[in-house]
């Protein structure tokens, strides 16, 4: 096979010479000037797939929505830098930002805020669906369930008016799922939501208010909240993201897409990384704080202990929401009164991580997952629930992507190929005969 490229910078292409056959394959050009091989022609032409296991080197998309930098640390929502909506903006603003691509008016969030709070209830009859399931279930395969029985009270086929209330619903009705799940687990009273309280504040009210008294929401925590709901709401191509859009491109339901996003946050390569830190740490704590032998056990091949919270496909330096995090850590602890021993560890894990050799080659560094956790335990997050904040936040960039997937004029159902490497022809042997 040779390859060559020809043409100038903007009009690049790219030939393929493989046996007697060639094809010229175009290059594809980003608004940020990342650029790609479109090969839908490749196959075709010369019979030739391609193989990227981990999808490392695959564009599955072209994408407005979110645009990261690994090498930079940068992360953008619609061209908007994360620190400054982190610290400009709130969820909902983000949520139409990432759905509908623009920043909304003010006429406009005020309709869509007010639109979300009058969805927030749940059909009486869950009350019987929780019921059903265990009480020490993990709260995300529950809210999982939950957001994928919602396809069985909305049984409307996705016209555009039926796509919208899908949309205002998901977000509306998640952190009611998502507090109700740790309701379960706990054995108290569903908490109702309250029209008067904003999107953070009326989850925290759930999780935590009882029938039995008057429960304030300290602004503090509904700040805190609304944060880690931005810094979580879209990263692209990532594993549940992608999930959502190979989901949806059978055209299956809005509500059974997320539900499979959510199932593919749950894993502790992912979402689940927020929980393991935490053990991590706590494990760490209990060995009275030994941030080397834990370091010495993540680089050790033989050993299947990772750095939780650390490393990451795309980010090849410091992840900017983890920056973020890591300033905000500091507040809240000692507003809240949080654990300083868990920071104080997973400072000192970042210190000789980042000086280490191992790390430092592979570029390895501080996730998002790494300095969330500490700030969930301080907030009074349960740890099982740290994922299900998580999904919380994801849910508008995943209903942006689902949505841009659909109305994608190249739009086609998800079907990648495979390099077969089993048994070729052999004939059927009867069973006495095995
Ligand atoms: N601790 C120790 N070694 C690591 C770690 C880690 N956390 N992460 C990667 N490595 C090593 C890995 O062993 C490999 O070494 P070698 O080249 O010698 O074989 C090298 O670094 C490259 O790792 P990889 O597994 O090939 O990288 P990947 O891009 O496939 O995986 C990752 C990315 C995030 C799954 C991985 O870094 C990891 O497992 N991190 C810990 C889990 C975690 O924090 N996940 C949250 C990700 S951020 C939230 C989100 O999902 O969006």
């Amino acid at each position: 096979m040779a390859t060559q490229t020809m043409g100038d910078k903007q009009s690049s292409t790219l030939d393929i010479h493989y046996q007697d056959k060639q094809v010229t394959l175009p290059l594809v050009r980003g608004s940020e000037d990342e650029v790609g091989v479109d090969i839908q022609k490749l196959r075709q032409a010369t019979g030739l797939i391609t193989l990227d296991p981990g999808y490392g080197n695959t564009g599955s998309c072209k994408s407005s929505i979110t645009y990261i930098d690994g090498d930079q640390g940068i992360l953008r929502y619609r061209g908007y830098d994360i620190a400054e909506l982190a610290e400009r903006s709130n969820f909902l603003e983000i949520s139409w930002l990432l759905v509908f691509g623009e920043l909304p008016t003010k006429k406009q969030l005020d309709e869509f805020s007010h639109e979300v709070t009058r969805h927030t209830l749940l059909h009486e009859d869950f009350k019987r669906f929780f019921d059903a399931l265990p009480k020490d279930a993990h709260p995300m395969p529950v809210c999982a369930a939950t957001v994928g029985a919602l396809a069985t009270y909305y049984q409307e086929p996705d016209s555009e008016k039926q796509i919208h209330s899908s949309i205002v619903r998901l977000l509306a009705k998640m952190p009611t799922i998502a507090a109700c799940s740790y309701k379960h687990s706990i054995g108290q009273p569903f908490m109702y939501p309250r029209n008067s309280l904003g999107y953070s504040a009326n989850f925290v009210h759930m999780m935590f208010a009882t029938p039995c008294e008057e429960y304030h929401v300290d602004p503090l925590v509904e700040r805190a909240i609304d944060l880690l709901l931005i810094l979580h709401a879209d990263h692209e191509q990532n594993c549940s993201t992608s999930t959502v859009r190979l989901v949806g491109s059978s055209q299956a339901n809005l509500f059974a897409c997320i539900s499979a996003g959510i199932s593919a946050l749950w894993g502790p390569l992912h979402g689940g990384a927020n929980q393991k830190v935490i053990e991590m740490l706590e494990q760490i704590a209990r060995e009275e704080g030994n941030a080397d032998r834990f370091i010495a056990k993540a680089k050790d091949k033989n050993d299947t202990t990772r750095l939780m919270g650390f490393g990451h496909r795309v980010y090849k330096n410091y992840d900017p929401r983890a920056m973020v995090l890591k300033r905000m850590c500091g507040e809240v602890i000692q507003k809240m009164g949080g654990s300083n021993k868990l920071l104080d560890i997973a400072m000192r894990l970042e210190e000789v991580a980042l000086n280490d050799e191992y790390f430092i080659s592979r570029k390895l560094y501080p996730n998002v997952d790494f300095y969330s956790g500490i700030i969930y335990k301080a907030l009074g997050i349960p740890t099982n629930m740290f994922t299900v904040l998580f999904a919380m936040g994801r849910m508008p960039g995943w209903i942006a992507h689902w949505l841009e997937m659909r109305r994608d004029p190249d739009f086609r159902i998800g079907r990648p190929r495979q390099i077969y490497t089993g048994s070729t022809r052999r004939a059927y042997l009867p069973i006495e005969k095995r």
